[in-house]
């Protein structure tokens, strides 16, 4: 009996000093006098996402629209994480630019003793992330993408040709611009040239091992998650890409004066090289920062393209008129000329963000110039990107798709800070040019001889999956797709 009744203390003591812990957690903003938005108990200010209600993107857009103008940032909490929400342009800018040394950190969870690949630029911080960086901004200098633009051009050759010559088919996007953009992963950041099948089944799974709450305990108590030796990807996935890596880096080494073609022929050749297992995990880098977005830049862009044919018929004739005056070839000039597509990507962007956040975490305590407000160190901070590219104050009618918002004065026009697809600053994506060379360089493989409308299958309006972080289709775009004779 004695027993039973110490079991039921015990137990009522240990639900006392969680629910005061979270109750103590959830006063944090309270406690700062800082405007905040009632959080739930245990579920913060995310229920709805958590359950799969609602993208993590709408719970941020609402919060922003509420209490934008109100001040320049509001608290926030996810579950009893509490969050600065930013809403202020200007505070953006310091972040992101003036005061960006007081916030070069991102607080992801990253083990390179225990998950060597996790040592990538994205999620390391500190001292690491710094020295990887310093390497890493070389290795994507303008002067190296435009080097290794013939290898995409080789890649999209093949590619336009695999879309064959049918005249009318009904194609699964996603798959689509995924066999493009997996074949640039696999051959320019791993070095891979023949059969991809293996490694296409890896940048599908190697998730499988992922619990948000698991995730969330990491990043709430990174120490107790290292003794644990806590793991975020599949260890066979990160094995396979690891051994892939270290297998074609020492490949590359038997072969002398071998053209540019990669990017692990770049990180090898820097001055003070990383080790292969270094290099190995900015390989990974590309699978886990840049193949989703990727993907889902392309399927957008397809998709709003569909729906609107004159627009279509505008990016096409481009591409057309522009490859006429250079010979039938993409060059560097060419992609340069190729105003009209980069609107297209950049409206694209705007409207379906695919980072539709920015994180980082204060170093030091940081006060807003001519405010009382104070971003204390330590605080996590939240710039809503998808938000701000939705906000009608800034975006005329934000949801129609126009890409005249991307006409060069239209952009000088708005405020700065108010178009992030790739953050900005210190901690932006370092892979940006690239990614935008890439991106044109698929779209002219996919409109030259194409035309893309929607189909019976073809779900319109087009809902984001709720589950990921990123924002992605929750189904597959089919799209008719027709192939023209001239
Ligand atoms: C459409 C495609 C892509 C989009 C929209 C995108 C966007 C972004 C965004 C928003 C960030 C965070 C920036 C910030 O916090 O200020 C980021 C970081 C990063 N991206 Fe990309 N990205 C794309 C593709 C890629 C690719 C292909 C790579 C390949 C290497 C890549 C590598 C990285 C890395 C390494 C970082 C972390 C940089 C750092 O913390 O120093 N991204 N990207």
């Amino acid at each position: 009996m004695e027993l039973l009744h110490r079991a039921v203390l015990t137990a009522l003591g240990a639900v006392s000093l969680v629910y005061a812990l979270v109750k103590i957690s959830l006063g944090y903003w309270k406690r700062r006098g800082i405007l905040h938005e009632k959080p739930k108990f245990f579920w913060g200010n995310i229920k709805g996402v958590v359950t799969g209600k609602r993208h993590l993107q709408d719970a941020l857009q609402a919060i922003y629209a509420e209490y934008k103008g109100r001040a320049p940032f509001v608290g926030f909490f996810a579950c009893i994480k509490p969050f600065v929400l930013v809403l202020d342009l200007e505070l953006v800018r310091h972040i992101l630019v003036t005061h960006a040394g007081n916030f070069t950190t991102r607080g992801l969870y990253s083990t390179a003793s225990v998950e060597p690949l996790s040592g990538n630029l994205l999620q390391l911080d500190g001292h690491k992330w710094r020295a990887l960086h310093a390497q890493s901004a070389g290795v994507f200098s303008a002067a190296n993408i435009n080097k290794l633009l013939p290898r995409l051009l080789q890649i999209s050759r093949g590619f336009q040709s695999s879309l064959g010559k049918q005249r009318l088919q009904t194609l699964n996007i996603n798959e689509l611009v995924d066999s493009y953009n997996l074949e640039v992963v696999a051959s320019m950041a791993f070095g891979l040239t023949v059969d991809h099948t293996e490694f296409r089944r890896w940048t599908q799974t190697y998730w499988s091992n992922f619990s948000l709450w698991r995730a969330y305990l990491a990043l709430e108590f990174p120490l107790l998650a290292r003794v644990l030796r806590h793991q975020s990807y599949d260890k066979a996935a990160t094995d396979y890409f690891q051994k892939v890596a270290l297998r074609q880096l020492q490949e590359q080494r038997k072969r002398d004066r071998q053209p540019l073609q990669t990017f692990l022929q770049l990180y090898s050749r820097m001055e003070q090289p990383l080790d292969d297992v270094q290099i190995a995990a900015q390989a990974f880098g590309f699978v886990l920062a840049g193949l989703v977005p990727l993907n889902a830049t392309l399927s957008f862009c397809l998709y709003e393209l569909a729906q609107h044919p004159e627009l279509q018929e505008r990016v096409r004739a481009e591409i057309r008129g522009t490859l006429q005056q250079h010979d039938g070839q993409l060059t560097q000039e060419g992609l340069k000329e190729l105003l009209y597509t980069k609107q297209v990507l950049n409206e694209t962007l705007r409207l379906h963000t695919p980072y539709p956040l920015l994180l980082r975490r204060a170093t030091k305590e940081f006060e807003l110039p001519g405010s009382v407000f104070v971003i204390a160190r330590g605080n996590n901070v939240i710039i809503p990107t998808a938000a701000i590219h939705r906000d009608p104050a800034i975006y005329d009618e934000p949801l129609r798709f126009d890409p005249d918002r991307f006409e060069a004065e239209a952009r000088r026009k708005r405020p700065a800070m108010s178009f992030l697809p790739f953050g900005d600053g210190l901690r932006g994506c370092i892979a940006a040019q690239f990614v935008e060379q890439e991106l044109l360089v698929g779209l002219v493989a996919l409109l030259q001889h194409h035309r893309y409308a929607p189909c019976a299958k073809t779900e319109i309006p087009l809902k984001y999956d709720n589950g990921r972080l990123l924002l992605m289709p929750k189904t597959e775009i089919y799209l008719s797709v027709e192939r023209m004779d001239n």
